[in-house]
């Protein structure tokens, strides 16, 4: 086993590695552009150690915001052959060449935890990227909530592509004219670690579905193929919006209106309880069906500041079923798939973000989840998941986001910078 001065410095070298100056990659080869979330969490991973290039980071990220507030999950800031669908497929309307559709914003959330590093260059920082992210999650307020929960409009958008939560979704769409495309990931990871080519044809098909209504949201909001309402995205934007909230009082400013969503949220959090599974579960919008599955992103909703206590003997329980972590989907349900992306692995960045909110309700549980993402890493490397009954690394490797989580939390060095 490696030490952990030794774990610290492959970290901080995989997040060098993968800087591409002023934003930072996935890791290379799989994914060779700026992704959102990823970029939020390269940001927490830089502020352990040069605070200035996280600030960077996060301003890279909002340059590529649209006109209607959207910020953009993938920015293509130079074409890469290795990557598909690539910028000539999503066809973008902003300012920089992106994809169409947006991300789990986990942005506030990590600004603060790089604020907190060195208050004084926060500062200075925070006040334009404040406004962008009001503006941001404002989008999400106008064009994503039902029932007051946050909704996707294409499986990309929470993140978590293959999960189960969006099945039935996806059953509903049918794909014939998508037209001839080549893949490329499965040129850098084995095919069984990632999303079906049934998955692909729908992911594609709702691509050009946005590229052919011109990403326009009211068009996009006239019929809906696909919308599913999320825990992901309910969960992560009630905690950013707690985030901004204390943001905006630093800074002065009227919060009324953060307020009122963080209210609205809280609501709609509660239209995602499925009271036959005793657990938050995904939803979909067109046929009011449950998906029936306890996830990772079941289980944000102490990060989202909700007290849930009918979550915890569904934590205990799914915990207990796996060597490592939070598995992204329960080991019980049938289509539990230990290696095939969000189908079953344990993902190190996700038990970060349920561990904050664990250890913020004084919940013991936080330390354990720290304690087996940190043995996940120091044995079985920096990968973007790991099987969860055995801890064998899957997806791609040097990965930024693990890097980062490792860096700013798992490794037992982590406060002690
Ligand atoms: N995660 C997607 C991919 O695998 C895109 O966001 O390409």
């Amino acid at each position: 086993m490696n030490s952990v001065t030794s774990m610290d410095q492959t970290a901080r070298d995989i997040m060098h590695a993968n800087d591409k100056g002023g934003y930072t990659v996935p890791t290379h080869g799989l994914y060779p552009y700026q992704w959102n979330w990823d970029s939020a969490f390269a940001a927490y991973g830089f502020a352990q150690f040069d605070v200035e290039r996280a600030w960077v980071e996060l301003e890279t990220l909002f340059s590529s915001q649209w006109d209607n507030g959207m910020v953009p999950h993938i920015i293509f800031h130079q074409q890469d052959p290795g990557y598909f669908p690539g910028p000539d497929v999503w066809q973008g309307t902003g300012p920089l060449p992106s994809s169409g559709i947006s991300q789990p914003p986990v942005a506030a959330t990590m600004a603060k935890l790089v604020f907190d590093k060195d208050p004084e260059m926060g500062r200075k920082r925070i006040g334009a990227l404040y406004d962008k992210m009001i503006a941001w999650h404002q989008w999400f307020m106008d064009w994503r909530l039902d029932n007051d929960a946050v909704c996707i409009t294409h499986p990309w958008e929470a993140g978590r592509d293959n999960a189960p939560d969006w099945d039935i979704a996806m059953a509903a769409i049918e794909p014939g004219d998508v037209g001839e495309y080549t893949r490329r990931d499965t040129t850098h990871v084995d095919s069984s670690m990632r999303p079906t080519k049934y998955d692909y044809d729908r992911y594609i098909w709702l691509v050009k579905r946005g590229v052919a209504l011109d990403w326009d949201d009211a068009a996009m909001l006239d019929n809906t193929p696909f919308r599913v309402a999320d825990p992901t995205m309910t969960f992560t934007l009630l905690r950013a919006q707690r985030d901004l909230a204390d943001f905006g009082r630093m800074l002065g400013r009227d919060v009324t209106a953060t307020e009122a969503a963080i209210k609205q949220l809280e609501n709609g959090a509660k239209s995602l309880w499925n009271k036959e599974l005793a657990s938050y579960d995904s939803r979909d919008v067109n046929s009011g069906q449950w998906s029936g599955a306890i996830s990772n992103a079941s289980f944000l909703c102490w990060y989202a500041g909700l007290k849930a206590p009918e979550m915890k003997s569904v934590l205990n329980e799914v915990m207990s079923t796996v060597k490592y972590g939070i598995p992204s989907l329960d080991t019980r349900n049938e289509k539990f798939d230990a290696k095939r992306y969000w189908r079953g692995p344990v993902w190190p960045m996700f038990n970060n973000l349920i561990a904050m909110g664990l250890d913020e309700m004084g919940m013991q549980e936080g330390a354990k989840l720290r304690q087996s993402t940190a043995d996940l890493i120091m044995e079985h490397g920096f990968s973007e998941y790991f099987d969860p009954l055995d801890g064998t690394p899957a997806g791609g490797r040097s990965f930024t986001w693990t890097a980062a989580i490792w860096l700013g939390w798992a490794s037992p060095s982590a406060g002690a910078k």
